[in-house]
């Protein structure tokens, strides 16, 4: 439906305009409730569970630093912004506004550069997000947060107090209510004992916005299968788990690219003896569909108070320009008064969907 895809549109960049109105020090209250009241997706899981390869997947773009270890150190928030075919698709960052790339590798790069500008190139992390768009006809709308893993000793290089500060960061982002839990676990571990699942469960433990994720069933020991998982006979949750193979370190090595890769997983599951009934509800891209549904149901079912948190940003927007009268500083009065238009524009788009007569609208 048209209408959803640009209310979330719109969402999305009324999140973005708020996060660049923050970087002004206008951190306002307002802003931050309404960023908070808008759906986000983190992805959380243990130290190369496969997160960061999982995000690419739904993105469908290969972009993000992965490997053994400790590779993601500062949370990535990822906004995908659905252009119009035929748009040549390219990304932004909240630290270097009106720079666009359209050369993923250097995307990579810069993500890379970025995080050690903040941290060094040590093994330490930090709170302090990472803030990327990427504008482009093949995505969906959705905000993705990529977090570093969770550990359970600390390594050379890195304060005792590691282990408890990434499970700390990880938390203060798990914990909103409006945060859909990508709850990543490795078919080739016990999943008694996955961390995601284990914070996943304090933070939600109705399970209604936790998404089972389970990686590297292409790893799994011959004779076994993940199937008591994947039925949801292991760990139950409100939503089905989802069975996902990404590629191994040795199909990084040599670069076998994202088409192939997808190709690769589709085969693996329509020929798998195992998985092969579950074939149509298996992979990164029925995940990307899965969630993308999910965000819509939650979004048509937040709008009103969406609206409403709107509302009252316009007024405080309108009252905040008339005060300031003469832009101070011009970024923050523009971006103000973008933020104000945004939000007009929601209200204007909400309205009309009323007006269309069904409210909850229908698909
Ligand atoms: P993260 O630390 O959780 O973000 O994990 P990464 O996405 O960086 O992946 C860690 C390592 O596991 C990389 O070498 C990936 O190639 C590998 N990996 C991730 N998922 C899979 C999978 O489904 N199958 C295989 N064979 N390897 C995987
Ligand atoms: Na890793
Ligand atoms: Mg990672």
């Amino acid at each position: 439906m048209a209408t959803m895809e640009s209310l979330i549109g719109l969402v999305n960049r009324i999140q973005r305009a708020c996060t660049a109105l923050g970087d002004y020090g206008g951190g306002d209250q307002a802003f931050s409730s309404l960023w908070d009241a808008l759906p986000s997706v983190a992805v959380v899981g243990g130290q190369s569970s496969g997160k960061s390869s999982v995000l690419e997947s739904i993105v469908g773009r290969d972009f993000l630093p992965r490997g053994s270890g400790i590779v993601t150190r500062r949370p990535l928030v990822l906004q995908l912004q659905k252009t119009e075919n035929g748009q040549q698709e390219y990304a932004e960052f909240g630290h270097m506004p009106r720079r666009r790339f359209s050369d993923f590798a250097m995307v990579r790069k810069e993500i890379a550069d970025e995080t050690d500008r903040i941290t060094g190139k040590s093994k330490q992390i930090s709170p302090v997000p990472i803030h990327l768009s990427i504008y482009s006809p093949n995505v969906v709308n959705l905000t993705l947060i990529d977090l570093p893993g969770l550990t359970k000793v600390a390594v050379e290089g890195q304060p005792e107090s590691i282990v408890e500060d990434i499970e700390n960061m990880v938390r203060t982002y798990v914990e909103k209510p409006n945060c859909i839990i990508l709850a990543i676990s490795p078919a080739n571990q016990d999943i008694a004992t996955s961390d995601a699942i284990k914070l996943a469960k304090e933070v939600d433990p109705s399970g209604e916005r936790t998404f089972g994720v389970l990686t590297k069933l292409d790893l799994m020991d011959k004779g076994t299968n993940a199937l008591d998982v994947l039925e949801g006979r292991a760990y139950r949750l409100q939503h089905p788990w989802v069975g996902i193979v990404n590629r191994s370190q040795a199909d990084i090595n040599r670069s076998v690219d994202m088409i192939a890769a997808r190709r690769k997983e589709r085969e693996y599951f329509a020929t798998s003896p195992d998985y092969g009934h579950l074939s149509s509800k298996m992979g990164s891209e029925y995940l990307a569909k899965l969630l993308s549904r999910h965000l819509e149901s939650v979004i048509k079912a937040r709008i009103p108070s969406i609206t409403s948190l709107i509302n009252k940003s316009i007024d405080e927007l309108e009252s905040e320009l008339d005060h300031l009268g003469r832009p101070i500083a011009v970024d923050a009065g523009a971006q103000l008064y973008t933020i104000l238009e945004l939000c007009r524009a929601f209200d204007k788009i909400f309205k009309e969907h009323l007006d269309g007569g069904r409210p909850g609208g229908d698909r």
